[in-house]
Formats: C-alpha cells, sequence, structure tokens
C-alpha cells in the first residue's frame, strides 16, 4: 500500500514549531509522507527559514509565497494557491496547525474539497472575536474532521461549541516537543552570553499583537514602562517587523534604542531565541507561544493583553494578564521573588507529536 500523503500546513513563525515535530515523526513511519507547504506569509529569513533550519527542516516540498497584505488578501491569495495545489497533487489528509490566517485558508480549502482536515492546537478560545486570531481558530474548528488540542479546557470549549466529542482528541502542546528535541542546543547556544546576560538577571521583551502595537495610544505607553523597566533590570526587546515598522512610524524607535540598559533586537531564530528565553528572569509578552514556554520552563510572565486563549497557563502556570499601567507593579513582584511556580499541565511532554501521529494512524486505519 502507498503511503498516506499528509500535508502540514506552515505559514507564520509560531507554526514552525508546532510542525516540525510532526513532520519528523511522520517522517519515522512507513505510513504516512509527509508533505510540508509553507504558504509564504512569514518571507523574513529569521521568521521562517532560519527556524524552520534549527528545526532539522532545510527544505519545504511547496512554497505558496503569498506574503503580507489584509486580512482578506492573504486568505484569499493561500486559498487560491492551495486549491491549485490540492487539485494537482491531492493529499490524504490536510493539517492545520495555530491560528494564523493561512490556518483558516487551507482548511476551508481542504473542507471544500473533501479531504479530511484535521486542526492541531484547537479548541483554543480567548472569547474575543476583535483578534483576527480567534476568528481563525472559530472557522478552523468547525470545519475540521479531526481536532487536536492541548488541554483540557480546549476540549471543553469545542464540546461547549457542539463539536462531536469523538473528533477531539487531547494530545498535548507540540511546542514543548520542539523545545525538548533542540534542548541539548539551545543550552549551548550562548546567545545570552553574547549579549552579557546574566542567566536569571533580565526581562525578555517581545510584542506584535495589533491591539499592542499597531496605534500610538497603545505603544507609546507600553514604550515608557519598558524603559523604567530596564532602569530596574535589563531588558531585551526582540522586535517582530510589524513593531519596528510600528515603532519607526510613531517616533518611538529612537528613544528606545538609546534607552540605558535595554536591548532592541530584531527577530531572532529559535534556537538563539530560546536561549534567551530560558535564562530570562521575567517574559513581558503577548505572544500565545512564550505564555506557554514560560508555564513550562517556570519563569514568570506578564502578559500585556485583556484576555487569552490559554487560560491554563494563568490557572496552572506563571503567566498573569496585565496592563502597562500596572506593569510596574507586577515587575516588582517578580523582583521580590513574590510569583507562584507552576505546575506542568498533562501531556506537555515532548510526546505530542508521537500521540498525533498515532491518532492518525488509527484514524487513517493503516
Ligand atoms: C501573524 C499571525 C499571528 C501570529 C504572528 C506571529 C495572523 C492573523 N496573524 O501576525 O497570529 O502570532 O504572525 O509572528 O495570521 N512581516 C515582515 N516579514 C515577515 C512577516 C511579516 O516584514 O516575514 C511584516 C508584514 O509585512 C506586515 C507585518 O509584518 O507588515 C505583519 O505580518 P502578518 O503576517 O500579516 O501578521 P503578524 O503580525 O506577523
Amino acid at each position: 500500500m502507498n503511503p498516506q500523503t499528509v500535508h502540514l500546513i506552515a505559514a507564520a513563525r509560531p507554526n514552525f514549531m508546532k510542525v516540525a515535530p510532526l513532520f519528523h515523526a511522520l517522517k519515522a513511519t512507513d505510513w504516512a509522507k509527509p508533505v510540508l507547504v509553507h504558504t509564504g506569509q512569514h518571507y523574513d529569513h529569521n521568521m521562517s527559514d532560519a527556524i524552520l533550519g534549527d528545526l532539522g527542516i532545510p527544505t519545504t516540498d511547496f512554497h505558496l509565497g503569498v506574503g503580507s497584505g489584509s486580512h482578506a488578501e492573504q486568505t484569499g491569495k493561500v486559498m487560491i494557491a492551495y486549491e491549485e495545489l490540492c487539485l494537482d497533487a491531492r493529499p490524504d489528509w490536510t493539517v492545520v496547525v495555530g491560528d494564523v490566517n493561512s490556518t483558516a485558508a487551507c482548511a476551508m480549502v481542504g473542507a471544500k474539497l473533501w479531504i479530511p482536515v484535521v486542526h492541531l492546537e484547537a479548541g483554543l478560545r480567548s472569547g474575543d472575536r476583535s483578534m483576527p486570531e480567534e476568528i481563525n481558530r472559530l472557522v478552523t474548528d468547525a470545519i475540521s474532521d479531526l481536532l487536536w488540542t492541548p488541554s483540557a479546557d480546549a476540549d471543553e470549549n469545542l464540546l461547549r461549541e457542539g463539536v462531536a466529542r469523538d473528533k477531539i482528541e487531547m494530545v498535548g502542546n507540540i511546542m514543548i516537543d520542539s523545545f525538548e528535541m533542540l534542548r541539548d542546543r539551545i543550552e549551548a547556544a550562548g546567545a545570552r552570553e553574547g549579549l552579557g546576560l546574566e542567566t536569571g538577571g533580565y526581562a525578555l521583551v517581545t510584542l506584535h499583537r495589533p491591539s499592542n502595537v499597531d496605534s500610538a495610544e497603545s505603544l507609546q505607553p507600553i514604550v515608557e514602562e519598558l524603559i523604567l523597566t530596564a532602569r530596574r533590570m535589563p531588558v531585551v526587546f526582540v522586535a517582530h517587523p510589524r513593531t519596528i515598522n510600528a515603532l519607526q512610524r510613531f517616533g518611538l524607535h529612537e528613544a528606545l534604542s538609546a534607552a540605558p540598559a535595554l536591548e532592541l533586537l530584531e527577530p531572532v531564530p529559535y534556537i538563539h531565541f530560546m536561549n534567551i528565553v530560558a535564562g530570562a528572569g521575567l517574559v513581558i509578552t503577548d505572544s500565545g507561544g512564550l505564555q506557554e514556554e514560560t508555564t513550562y520552563l517556570d519563569i514568570p510572565c506578564l502578559t500585556l493583553r485583556e484576555n487569552t486563549e490559554r487560560p491554563i497557563t494563568v490557572a496552572q502556570g506563571t503567566n498573569r494578564l496585565v496592563r502597562a499601567t500596572n506593569l510596574a507593579e507586577h515587575v516588582d513582584k517578580v523582583l521580590a521573588g513574590d510569583w507562584p511556580s507552576s505546575i506542568c499541565p498533562p501531556s506537555w511532554d515532548g510526546n505530542t507529536a508521537h500521540r498525533a501521529a498515532e491518532s492518525l494512524r488509527r484514524r487513517a486505519a493503516v
């Protein structure tokens, strides 16, 4: 029997660390042929190819080259390009990950062509429909045939929305697989030493959510607070291209780059980035992935958002939702050691890709 072709859709930076462990797990079987489809939503070297290289995937099988654009433009371009690919070389399965525009776009293409669609990281809900990612999550989960969830709260969300129990499987958090797969190289990377940072003694910052960076009214108070934070502990701000553009547009870039004890960096590839994360005494972010990675690594995390689709990181982990106005108060608490330790959620153990591959094998009846 021919192996089953499994399209793995990767589009944007946070997708690569979710796709890579599954790619390797499927490649090791004799029944599945993983095919990596890169939509091209992220295209800068450090946002894409350098990360894939770190994760042991030096080339992609198909590149759709869609690039940036408005939401409709980006989603539409991915749909057109992915439909063409599927009509030309129909896969047995389409696996989409996370919550980016390409996730929803490829899920829609697969569903309409009757290709079974699997969503990895299903069931997360912030309850905030002003976030584009929440719309992508709702659309993708509503039309997927198999929903792989990272935690029990995600199962509950899906059941509440009327998804059939037998479509849902809790496989765990696949990003932890990427970290564990590369743990030795991450520990040996020396990125923080290269920046002169003392392990446990600095704050790492990342920001890219439209709600934080797309207007001067939201970004300026955050920048001011970060400059104040850097007076108390060194700060490394690894900025997304969207954020660098916004800092320049709002005239905030100069003040931030000139601030003492604050290092403003462009995106950093996975291994070096995780070396900086793992040594941080505090993470300030609006990223979904970092909320989870800090809970796994037991590092205090301040999330500059009104809500989170990853509530387990607050209930059981080191994550707290904050605003620019109360950031300093929380930094004080962290510096005073007044912060809870995390309880690692079940199945965040580095074996998620194995469980996902097994789930697919059972469903494929091979
Ligand atoms: C996307 C995802 C978001 C995810 C984030 C991770 C959606 C709706 N959003 O947001 O969920 O958390 O990726 O990074 O899918 N840009 C570059 N180089 C690149 C990629 C982007 O310069 O390699 C610029 C674009 O030109 C654009 C901006 O960054 O100006 C935003 O890119 P886009 O992919 O639209 O959204 P993200 O903010 O990255």
